[in-house]
């Protein structure tokens, strides 16, 4: 369980996040926001990438604000996800584990069905391989809490509508928590329990993938002025 109080970030004068709060409980949680509204900066602040100006991260009753990425027990997938070019798909999932760990990272690998392309090398794998073996590779040391910053940007929608119901399904089986940031709130709808919007600096919770769409869609007329 996942929560940031009162965070605040600026770059410079531009200022990104501004009293964010935001709670993730045993849910797969979608944070929609427009290019540009800090959706990323927020993620990087939970992940322990980014150090906010201030505000709290607590994971799991535990507030891990000032600890380093490696101790605060996050998967994280970043917007590119760069699988390492020189290791095979099975070492790219299995890298980052403890070698203590004793992970069935098979059942990763079947729930995900990547079982066939394990000795292939990333620049084998089609767009949705490479998703699937870098959502693998976050999962496998069993994280408190999963963040994916837009992972799936590019994809052909009718691949997406393919991918992320097998997402959903294999994230429910290992009732791992998620914040899942888009901005695309059909992307939303396909994978997520509860909607959260980030808007000026700030985040609310929306009921519906529909209120997301509205507000996003104000958002953009009125940052485009058209
Ligand atoms: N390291 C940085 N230095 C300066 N400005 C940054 C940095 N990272 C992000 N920003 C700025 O902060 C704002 C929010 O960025 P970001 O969190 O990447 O937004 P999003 O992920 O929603 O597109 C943008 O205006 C971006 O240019
Ligand atoms: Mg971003």
């Amino acid at each position: 369980m996942l929560k940031a109080n009162g965070i605040n970030k600026r770059y410079g004068h531009q200022i990104v996040l501004q009293q964010a709060s935001l709670e993730v409980k045993s849910e797969i949680k979608a944070l929609i926001g427009i290019n540009g509204s800090g959706k990323s900066t927020f993620l990087k602040i939970v992940a322990g990438i980014v150090e906010p100006d201030e505000g709290q991260v607590v994971i799991n009753e535990r507030d891990v604000s000032s600890l380093p990425p490696e101790l605060r027990h996050v998967g994280y997938v970043p917007q590119h996800p760069a699988l390492f070019k020189h290791l095979t798909v099975k070492d790219n999932v299995l890298y980052g584990l403890r070698k203590e760990a004793k992970v069935d990272y098979m059942k990763v690998v079947e729930m995900l069905d990547i079982k066939d392309v394990l000795h292939k090398r990333p620049h084998e794998l089609s767009g949705g391989y490479k998703s699937r073996a870098s959502l693998a590779r976050a999962l496998v040391p069993q994280p408190q809490i999963l963040l994916m910053d837009e992972p799936l940007t590019g994809m052909d929608v009718v691949l997406k509508e393919r991918i992320l119901p097998d997402f959903r399904r294999v994230l429910k089986e290992l009732q791992v928590p998620v914040l899942y940031i888009t901005h695309d709130p059909k992307e939303a709808e396909l994978l997520a329990d509860s909607y959260a919007i980030i808007d000026n600096g700030k985040i609310h919770s929306v009921n519906t993938s529909i209120e997301a769409f509205d507000i996003i869609h104000n958002s953009i007329l009125q940052a485009y002025s058209c």
